[in-house]
Protein backbone atom coordinates (compact mmCIF):
# COMPACT_ATOMS: atom_id res chain seq x y z
CA UNK A 1 0.00 0.00 0.00
CA UNK A 2 1.70 3.46 -0.54
CA UNK A 3 2.12 5.92 2.11
CA UNK A 4 0.98 9.27 2.05
CA UNK A 5 1.68 12.43 4.55
CA UNK A 6 -1.23 14.34 4.69
CA UNK A 7 -0.34 18.18 6.50
CA UNK A 8 -1.69 20.77 7.92
CA UNK A 9 -4.76 18.21 9.08
CA UNK A 10 -7.77 19.85 10.88
CA UNK A 11 -10.24 17.57 11.99
CA UNK A 12 -12.75 18.36 9.50
CA UNK A 13 -10.35 17.04 6.94
CA UNK A 14 -10.35 13.68 7.68
CA UNK A 15 -14.17 13.13 7.34
CA UNK A 16 -14.30 12.68 3.70
CA UNK A 17 -10.64 11.48 3.22
CA UNK A 18 -11.27 8.73 5.84
CA UNK A 19 -14.62 8.13 4.08
CA UNK A 20 -13.30 7.54 0.57
CA UNK A 21 -9.97 6.54 0.70
CA UNK A 22 -9.82 2.39 0.34
CA UNK A 23 -5.88 2.29 -1.24
CA UNK A 24 -3.69 4.72 0.73
CA UNK A 25 -2.02 4.70 4.05
CA UNK A 26 -2.42 8.11 4.83
CA UNK A 27 -0.56 9.70 8.22
CA UNK A 28 -2.27 12.94 9.28
CA UNK A 29 0.14 15.26 10.41
CA UNK A 30 -1.18 18.82 12.06
CA UNK A 31 2.20 20.31 11.37
CA UNK A 32 2.75 22.52 8.22
CA UNK A 33 4.43 21.05 5.56
CA UNK A 34 7.55 23.50 5.27
CA UNK A 35 11.73 23.08 4.42
CA UNK A 36 11.80 22.22 8.30
CA UNK A 37 8.69 19.72 8.48
CA UNK A 38 9.93 17.73 5.32
CA UNK A 39 12.07 15.63 6.92
CA UNK A 40 9.16 13.97 8.25
CA UNK A 41 8.31 12.45 4.74
CA UNK A 42 11.23 10.03 4.90
CA UNK A 43 8.90 6.33 3.60
CA UNK A 44 6.24 7.73 2.24
CA UNK A 45 5.29 8.03 -1.24
CA UNK A 46 3.39 11.20 -2.15
CA UNK A 47 2.20 14.33 0.72
CA UNK A 48 -1.00 16.17 0.33
CA UNK A 49 -0.53 19.64 1.13
CA UNK A 50 -3.20 22.86 1.49
CA UNK A 51 -2.68 26.70 1.23
CA UNK A 52 -0.76 27.40 3.62
CA UNK A 53 1.71 24.97 3.52
CA UNK A 54 5.29 26.10 2.15
CA UNK A 55 6.65 24.43 -0.31
CA UNK A 56 9.92 26.01 -1.53
CA UNK A 57 13.17 24.48 -3.25
CA UNK A 58 14.39 23.53 0.12
CA UNK A 59 11.12 21.77 0.90
CA UNK A 60 10.91 20.14 -2.57
CA UNK A 61 14.79 19.29 -2.41
CA UNK A 62 13.79 17.06 1.06
CA UNK A 63 10.61 15.91 -0.18
CA UNK A 64 12.55 14.25 -3.51
CA UNK A 65 15.56 12.78 -1.27
CA UNK A 66 13.04 11.19 1.04
CA UNK A 67 11.32 9.58 -1.82
CA UNK A 68 8.40 11.32 -2.12
CA UNK A 69 6.97 11.28 -5.79
CA UNK A 70 3.94 13.59 -5.66
CA UNK A 71 2.46 16.31 -3.98
CA UNK A 72 -0.98 16.90 -3.96
CA UNK A 73 -2.09 19.85 -3.43
CA UNK A 74 -5.85 19.63 -1.83
CA UNK A 75 -7.08 23.05 -3.21
CA UNK A 76 -6.82 25.06 -6.50
CA UNK A 77 -4.18 27.51 -6.06
CA UNK A 78 -0.54 26.54 -6.15
CA UNK A 79 1.18 29.83 -5.49
CA UNK A 80 2.76 28.33 -2.40
CA UNK A 81 4.50 25.48 -4.23
CA UNK A 82 7.85 26.63 -6.23
CA UNK A 83 6.79 24.86 -9.43
CA UNK A 84 9.57 25.72 -11.15
CA UNK A 85 12.08 23.99 -8.57
CA UNK A 86 9.98 20.83 -8.81
CA UNK A 87 9.92 20.62 -12.55
CA UNK A 88 11.53 17.23 -13.54
CA UNK A 89 11.68 16.33 -10.13
CA UNK A 90 8.63 15.73 -8.32
CA UNK A 91 5.20 15.72 -9.89
CA UNK A 92 2.50 18.63 -8.47
CA UNK A 93 -0.91 17.67 -8.88
CA UNK A 94 -3.66 19.81 -7.44
CA UNK A 95 -7.90 20.07 -7.21
CA UNK A 96 -8.87 22.63 -10.04
CA UNK A 97 -12.62 23.50 -9.01
CA UNK A 98 -14.37 21.82 -6.12
CA UNK A 99 -17.03 24.33 -5.65
CA UNK A 100 -16.58 27.55 -7.50
CA UNK A 101 -20.45 28.15 -5.83
CA UNK A 102 -18.89 27.83 -2.42
CA UNK A 103 -16.27 30.76 -2.60
CA UNK A 104 -18.62 32.80 -5.07
CA UNK A 105 -21.34 32.04 -2.04
CA UNK A 106 -18.82 33.28 0.51
CA UNK A 107 -18.28 36.58 -1.21
CA UNK A 108 -21.89 37.82 -1.64
CA UNK A 109 -22.55 36.58 2.23
CA UNK A 110 -19.22 38.86 3.24
CA UNK A 111 -20.84 41.57 0.79
CA UNK A 112 -24.47 41.40 2.48
CA UNK A 113 -23.16 41.13 5.95
CA UNK A 114 -20.25 44.01 5.44
CA UNK A 115 -22.91 46.15 3.76
CA UNK A 116 -26.47 45.55 6.15
CA UNK A 117 -23.90 45.21 9.42
CA UNK A 118 -25.51 41.77 10.14
CA UNK A 119 -22.33 41.06 12.12
CA UNK A 120 -23.34 44.16 14.07
CA UNK A 121 -27.03 43.66 13.95
CA UNK A 122 -26.67 39.80 15.71
CA UNK A 123 -24.90 41.38 18.44
CA UNK A 124 -27.08 44.06 19.72
CA UNK A 125 -29.92 42.25 19.39
CA UNK A 126 -28.53 39.36 21.68
CA UNK A 127 -27.77 42.36 24.25
CA UNK A 128 -31.46 43.37 23.77
CA UNK A 129 -30.49 46.49 22.40
CA UNK A 130 -32.92 47.27 19.05
CA UNK A 131 -31.06 50.48 18.06
CA UNK A 132 -30.56 50.75 13.74
CA UNK A 133 -28.30 53.75 14.34
CA UNK A 134 -25.01 53.17 12.41
CA UNK A 135 -26.52 50.39 10.71
CA UNK A 136 -27.50 51.96 7.56
CA UNK A 137 -26.40 50.05 3.97
CA UNK A 138 -27.26 50.09 0.04
CA UNK A 139 -29.55 48.72 -2.29
CA UNK A 140 -26.86 46.28 -4.26
CA UNK A 141 -29.86 46.74 -6.78
CA UNK A 142 -28.51 48.91 -9.98
CA UNK A 143 -25.28 49.17 -8.25
CA UNK A 144 -21.96 48.28 -10.11
CA UNK A 145 -19.39 45.26 -9.27
CA UNK A 146 -16.29 45.27 -10.81
CA UNK A 147 -14.93 41.09 -10.86
CA UNK A 148 -11.34 41.40 -11.40
CA UNK A 149 -10.79 37.46 -12.89
CA UNK A 150 -13.95 35.88 -14.55
CA UNK A 151 -13.04 32.15 -14.05
CA UNK A 152 -14.86 29.56 -12.62
CA UNK A 153 -15.46 31.84 -9.34
CA UNK A 154 -15.59 35.15 -10.89
CA UNK A 155 -18.34 33.80 -13.17
CA UNK A 156 -20.35 32.01 -10.32
CA UNK A 157 -20.09 35.51 -8.31
CA UNK A 158 -21.32 37.35 -11.37
CA UNK A 159 -24.23 34.98 -12.27
CA UNK A 160 -25.34 35.69 -8.10
CA UNK A 161 -24.98 39.47 -8.86
CA UNK A 162 -27.11 39.71 -11.95
CA UNK A 163 -29.88 38.26 -9.63
CA UNK A 164 -29.33 40.79 -7.67
CA UNK A 165 -29.85 43.02 -10.64
CA UNK A 166 -26.22 44.64 -10.58
CA UNK A 167 -24.44 45.30 -13.63
CA UNK A 168 -21.11 43.81 -13.97
CA UNK A 169 -17.82 45.03 -15.18
CA UNK A 170 -14.69 43.22 -15.86
CA UNK A 171 -11.43 43.30 -15.90
CA UNK A 172 -9.22 39.79 -17.20
CA UNK A 173 -6.01 39.63 -19.82
CA UNK A 174 -8.61 36.79 -21.44
CA UNK A 175 -11.61 37.70 -21.35
CA UNK A 176 -14.78 35.13 -22.19
CA UNK A 177 -18.05 36.00 -23.62
CA UNK A 178 -20.32 36.55 -20.90
CA UNK A 179 -23.65 37.64 -21.45
CA UNK A 180 -24.73 41.45 -19.52
CA UNK A 181 -21.01 41.92 -18.48
CA UNK A 182 -18.44 44.70 -19.97
CA UNK A 183 -14.95 43.95 -20.06
CA UNK A 184 -13.35 47.06 -19.26
CA UNK A 185 -9.49 48.22 -18.31
CA UNK A 186 -8.79 47.78 -14.99
CA UNK A 187 -8.60 51.90 -14.09
CA UNK A 188 -12.36 52.01 -16.01
CA UNK A 189 -12.97 49.13 -13.53
CA UNK A 190 -11.33 50.75 -10.45
CA UNK A 191 -13.09 54.45 -10.86
CA UNK A 192 -17.09 53.14 -11.77
CA UNK A 193 -17.34 50.33 -9.62
CA UNK A 194 -19.36 50.51 -6.38
CA UNK A 195 -18.06 47.07 -5.42
CA UNK A 196 -14.80 45.44 -6.42
CA UNK A 197 -14.15 41.80 -6.39
CA UNK A 198 -10.98 39.87 -5.98
CA UNK A 199 -11.36 36.46 -8.56
CA UNK A 200 -7.81 36.57 -9.85
CA UNK A 201 -4.95 34.31 -9.12
CA UNK A 202 -1.81 35.00 -7.21
CA UNK A 203 0.90 35.87 -9.97
CA UNK A 204 3.72 37.89 -10.61
CA UNK A 205 1.46 40.05 -12.49
CA UNK A 206 -1.73 40.16 -9.70
CA UNK A 207 0.50 40.57 -6.59
CA UNK A 208 -0.23 43.80 -5.41
CA UNK A 209 -2.89 44.60 -7.83
CA UNK A 210 -4.55 46.75 -5.36
CA UNK A 211 -1.74 49.03 -4.50
CA UNK A 212 -1.20 52.51 -3.35
CA UNK A 213 -1.76 53.81 -6.93
CA UNK A 214 -5.30 51.46 -7.96
CA UNK A 215 -6.67 52.48 -4.31
CA UNK A 216 -5.94 56.16 -5.81
CA UNK A 217 -8.44 55.41 -8.43
CA UNK A 218 -11.17 53.25 -6.57
CA UNK A 219 -14.44 55.80 -6.69
CA UNK A 220 -15.42 56.86 -3.34
CA UNK A 221 -17.07 54.93 -1.32
CA UNK A 222 -16.69 51.52 -3.02
CA UNK A 223 -16.45 48.13 -1.05
CA UNK A 224 -13.29 45.95 -1.90
CA UNK A 225 -13.88 41.92 -1.43
CA UNK A 226 -11.14 39.92 -1.70
CA UNK A 227 -11.84 35.63 -1.49
CA UNK A 228 -8.55 35.04 -3.99
CA UNK A 229 -5.50 35.64 -2.12
CA UNK A 230 -4.25 37.66 0.59
CA UNK A 231 -1.17 38.79 -1.43
CA UNK A 232 -3.76 40.34 -4.33
CA UNK A 233 -4.00 43.63 -2.07
CA UNK A 234 -1.12 45.80 -0.35
CA UNK A 235 -2.50 45.30 2.95
CA UNK A 236 -1.17 48.78 4.55
CA UNK A 237 -2.44 50.51 1.28
CA UNK A 238 -5.77 48.90 2.39
CA UNK A 239 -5.78 50.49 5.73
CA UNK A 240 -4.67 53.60 4.34
CA UNK A 241 -7.77 53.32 2.12
CA UNK A 242 -9.83 52.78 5.23
CA UNK A 243 -8.73 55.50 7.44
CA UNK A 244 -8.83 58.07 4.63
CA UNK A 245 -12.11 56.91 4.23
CA UNK A 246 -12.01 56.04 0.57
CA UNK A 247 -14.16 52.98 1.05
CA UNK A 248 -17.51 52.48 2.34
CA UNK A 249 -15.31 48.99 3.53
CA UNK A 250 -13.05 46.26 3.40
CA UNK A 251 -14.49 42.27 3.20
CA UNK A 252 -11.69 39.49 3.41
CA UNK A 253 -11.23 36.14 3.63
CA UNK A 254 -7.59 35.91 2.33
CA UNK A 255 -4.57 38.09 4.52
CA UNK A 256 -1.54 38.86 3.23
CA UNK A 257 0.33 37.03 6.21
CA UNK A 258 -2.65 34.48 6.99
CA UNK A 259 -0.52 31.32 6.90
CA UNK A 260 0.80 32.24 10.06
CA UNK A 261 -2.83 33.08 12.19
CA UNK A 262 -5.60 31.45 9.68
CA UNK A 263 -7.18 28.08 10.58
CA UNK A 264 -5.82 28.60 14.11
CA UNK A 265 -7.12 29.57 17.56
CA UNK A 266 -5.43 32.59 18.61
CA UNK A 267 -7.83 34.15 21.13
CA UNK A 268 -5.99 33.74 24.06
CA UNK A 269 -2.98 35.34 22.45
CA UNK A 270 -2.15 38.99 21.60
CA UNK A 271 -1.12 38.66 18.15
CA UNK A 272 2.53 40.58 16.35
CA UNK A 273 0.74 41.61 13.33
CA UNK A 274 -0.39 45.00 13.87
CA UNK A 275 -1.96 45.74 10.19
CA UNK A 276 -3.79 42.49 10.61
CA UNK A 277 -4.98 43.60 14.41
CA UNK A 278 -5.47 47.40 12.76
CA UNK A 279 -7.78 45.95 10.03
CA UNK A 280 -9.82 44.17 12.52
CA UNK A 281 -10.29 47.24 14.86
CA UNK A 282 -11.71 49.08 12.46
CA UNK A 283 -15.60 48.55 12.07
CA UNK A 284 -15.98 48.60 8.68
CA UNK A 285 -13.84 45.75 7.66
CA UNK A 286 -14.75 42.09 8.32
CA UNK A 287 -12.09 39.50 7.56
CA UNK A 288 -13.00 35.40 7.61
CA UNK A 289 -10.31 32.98 7.63
CA UNK A 290 -10.37 31.30 4.36
CA UNK A 291 -13.66 30.12 4.75
CA UNK A 292 -15.00 30.29 0.74
CA UNK A 293 -14.28 26.66 -0.09
CA UNK A 294 -15.51 25.70 3.31
CA UNK A 295 -18.87 23.30 2.29
CA UNK A 296 -19.64 19.83 2.67
CA UNK A 297 -19.93 19.17 -1.25
CA UNK A 298 -16.82 20.98 -1.25
CA UNK A 299 -14.98 19.10 0.93
CA UNK A 300 -16.38 15.72 -0.25
CA UNK A 301 -15.38 17.07 -3.65
CA UNK A 302 -11.67 17.92 -2.92
CA UNK A 303 -11.07 14.44 -1.59
CA UNK A 304 -12.73 13.52 -4.09
CA UNK A 305 -10.56 14.77 -6.51
CA UNK A 306 -7.25 14.67 -4.70
CA UNK A 307 -8.01 11.33 -4.09
CA UNK A 308 -8.51 10.43 -7.94
CA UNK A 309 -5.17 12.31 -8.60
CA UNK A 310 -3.13 9.33 -6.20
CA UNK A 311 -4.69 6.92 -8.76
CA UNK A 312 -3.58 8.71 -11.48
CA UNK A 313 -0.29 9.17 -10.94
CA UNK A 314 0.72 6.18 -9.17
CA UNK A 315 -1.53 3.90 -12.08
CA UNK A 316 0.56 5.89 -14.42
CA UNK A 317 -2.57 7.57 -15.99
CA UNK A 318 -2.30 10.80 -18.01
CA UNK A 319 -2.53 13.71 -15.07
CA UNK A 320 -5.51 16.11 -16.24
CA UNK A 321 -5.22 17.95 -12.94
CA UNK A 322 -1.22 18.56 -12.63
CA UNK A 323 0.94 21.74 -12.64
CA UNK A 324 4.06 22.34 -13.93
CA UNK A 325 6.68 24.91 -14.78
CA UNK A 326 5.90 23.93 -18.67
CA UNK A 327 2.54 22.64 -18.46
CA UNK A 328 1.07 24.53 -21.04
CA UNK A 329 -2.17 25.37 -18.68
CA UNK A 330 -0.04 27.02 -16.41
P1 LIG B 1 -9.79 30.20 -12.61
O1 LIG B 1 -8.47 29.75 -13.06
O2 LIG B 1 -11.02 29.49 -13.08
O3 LIG B 1 -9.98 31.76 -12.97
C1 LIG B 1 -8.99 32.73 -12.76
C2 LIG B 1 -9.24 33.87 -13.74
O4 LIG B 1 -8.32 34.93 -13.43
C3 LIG B 1 -9.01 33.47 -15.21
O5 LIG B 1 -10.11 33.86 -16.00
C4 LIG B 1 -7.74 34.23 -15.59
O6 LIG B 1 -7.72 34.61 -16.95
C5 LIG B 1 -7.87 35.45 -14.66
N1 LIG B 1 -6.63 36.19 -14.53
C6 LIG B 1 -5.34 35.74 -14.66
N2 LIG B 1 -4.49 36.76 -14.54
C7 LIG B 1 -5.23 37.88 -14.33
C8 LIG B 1 -4.91 39.26 -14.15
N3 LIG B 1 -3.65 39.70 -14.19
N4 LIG B 1 -5.94 40.13 -13.96
C9 LIG B 1 -7.22 39.71 -13.95
N5 LIG B 1 -7.58 38.41 -14.13
C10 LIG B 1 -6.60 37.51 -14.31
O7 LIG B 1 -9.74 30.22 -11.01
P2 LIG B 1 -10.95 30.13 -9.98
O8 LIG B 1 -11.30 28.71 -9.72
O9 LIG B 1 -12.02 31.06 -10.40
O10 LIG B 1 -10.24 30.68 -8.65
C11 LIG B 1 -9.79 32.01 -8.55
C12 LIG B 1 -8.95 32.16 -7.30
O11 LIG B 1 -9.77 31.98 -6.15
C13 LIG B 1 -7.85 31.08 -7.12
O12 LIG B 1 -6.68 31.43 -7.83
C14 LIG B 1 -7.63 31.10 -5.65
O13 LIG B 1 -6.59 32.02 -5.36
C15 LIG B 1 -8.94 31.61 -5.06
N6 LIG B 1 -9.64 30.62 -4.26
C16 LIG B 1 -10.01 30.96 -2.98
C17 LIG B 1 -10.68 30.07 -2.18
C18 LIG B 1 -11.14 30.42 -0.80
O14 LIG B 1 -11.46 29.52 -0.01
N7 LIG B 1 -11.23 31.68 -0.44
C19 LIG B 1 -10.94 28.69 -2.65
C20 LIG B 1 -10.58 28.46 -4.03
C21 LIG B 1 -9.93 29.39 -4.78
Amino acid sequence: MKRIAFFDTKPYDRTWFDALNTKYEIDYFEIKLNERTAVLTKGFDGVIAFVNDEINEKAINTLVENGVKVIAMRCAGYNNVDIKAADKKITIVRVPAYSPHAVAEHTMALLLTLNRKIHKAYLRTRDFNFSLVGLMGFDLYGKTVGVIGTGKIGRAFIDICKGFGMKVLAYDPYPADIPDVKYVSLDTLLSESDIISLHCPLTEETRHILDEEAFSKIKKGAVVINTSRGELIDSHALLNALNNETLFGAALDVYEEESEFFFEDYSNTIIKDDILSLLLSRPNTIITSHQGFFTKEAMKSIAETTLKNLDDFFEGRPLKNEVCFRCPNN
